[in-house]
């Protein structure tokens, strides 16, 4: 039996809902996650700081009492998004940072921005006051193939905004391209990127081969190999520019098993045994504290968390819950579908 003891981990990204649901998934992430990044597109969006404070309410509310977790909140942004109280909201620590969601690029994101030239002035101000952006980097123009989605919106957005606010401390999110890679590595300082377990554990045939698999669906959607290696190759190198940001997106499985499919995964319950997984395979476990507790910390300019976890590696496969439920409704935990031997100590 191997163990490794690592510094905890934080989740640079998650989707916690609210209500019911917010209740069952959560401890599957404050189970063995210190901080996370919590998303705002809930139905109505959080807009502004004193929604992001009571929302901030019921997820604390709803954390087992055994476990210790900050949950750090965000705000939405749409055209209509007033630069004086975001940055208000900032200052006074409600809030830790900004969201853009083009309109229409994911889950409820039909609030968002349609035109990044008129949100300049509000990031400009958010550059001033260091407010970090946190960018779904992905275009919605019905004319571009859905594949080629982030890399029209690294041409085409990102890197006007990196160019006009190179101040600006931005986050692309979730990124499954060889150019985004390529184009974060390159990029400034205040540049990082998020990588989620299933951009690193699956390629786009797992949504489609064999049958279609709505499971696998999310957005950004899943690219070829070439991508997935690329990620795997900057997840696992030691770059300080890449870190761990789950997007772990619950959705009833009856929402996702429809005609008109959800998109997400909900990954939180085994996320750290795979990702330790996919970090041997690469012959890179030394690195996997930098990716999943020191890097997305040290861009976010927050110490290090000073306890630690132990993941061991049993000799026989762990055996992964299927679902979790919320009253008759299931939600589907992400399986990548290969063998994972590591599991963290309780
Ligand atoms: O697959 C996704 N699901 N991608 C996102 O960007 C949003 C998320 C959700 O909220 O379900
Ligand atoms: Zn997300």
């Amino acid at each position: 039996m191997k163990e490794i003891e690592i510094i905890k981990p934080d989740d640079w990204h998650v989707h916690f809902r609210d209500d019911d649901i917010l209740k069952a998934v959560i401890p599957e992430t404050t189970r063995h996650f210190a901080r996370s990044i919590v998303m705002p597109n809930l139905t109505p969006p959080i807009l502004n700081g004193k929604q992001a404070i009571k929302y901030k309410e019921r997820i604390k509310n709803a954390i087992p009492k055994a476990h210790n977790f900050e949950p750090l909140m965000t705000i939405y942004l749409t055209e209509n998004t007033d630069k004086f109280e975001l940055c208000k909201s900032y200052q006074e620590e409600l809030v830790f940072a900004a969201k853009l969601y083009p309109a229409g690029a994911t889950t409820n994101s039909d609030s968002g921005v349609k035109d990044i030239k008129k949100i300049m002035p509000v990031l400009e101000t958010m550059s001033e006051v260091g407010m970090p952006l946190l960018i779904h980097g992905e275009v919605t123009h019905k004319e571009v193939d859905i594949f080629d989605r982030e890399k029209v919106f690294i041409d085409q957005n990102l890197d006007f905004i990196c160019k006009e606010l190179p101040e600006l401390k931005i986050t692309l999110e979730h990124i499954t391209t060889k150019e985004a890679t390529e184009y974060v590595y390159e990029g400034n300082e205040n540049l990082v990127a998020s990588i989620t377990p299933h951009h690193l554990a699956l390629n786009r045939n797992s949504i489609f081969v064999g049958g279609i698999k709505p499971h696998n669906y999310c957005l950004p959607i899943l690219k070829r190999e070439k991508h997935r290696k690329a990620l795997i190759k900057v997840a696992t190198n030691g770059s300080k520019k890449f870190f761990l940001g789950t997007d772990t997106a619950p959705h009833f499985a009856s929402d996702k098993e429809n005609c008109c499919g959800c998109a997400g995964i909900f990954n939180a319950s085994y996320c750290i045994s795979i990702l330790t997984q996919i970090f041997e395979d690469a012959k890179s476990l030394k690195n996997l504290e930098s990716f999943i507790s020191i890097n997305g910390a040290s861009h976010y300019q927050l110490p290090s968390n000073s306890t630690k976890i132990k993941i061991i590696k049993k000799d026989y496969p762990i055996k992964f819950k299927k679902f979790i439920l919320v009253g008759s409704e299931k939600i589907m935990i992400f399986n990548p579908g290969f063998k994972t031997f590591w599991e963290v100590k309780n």
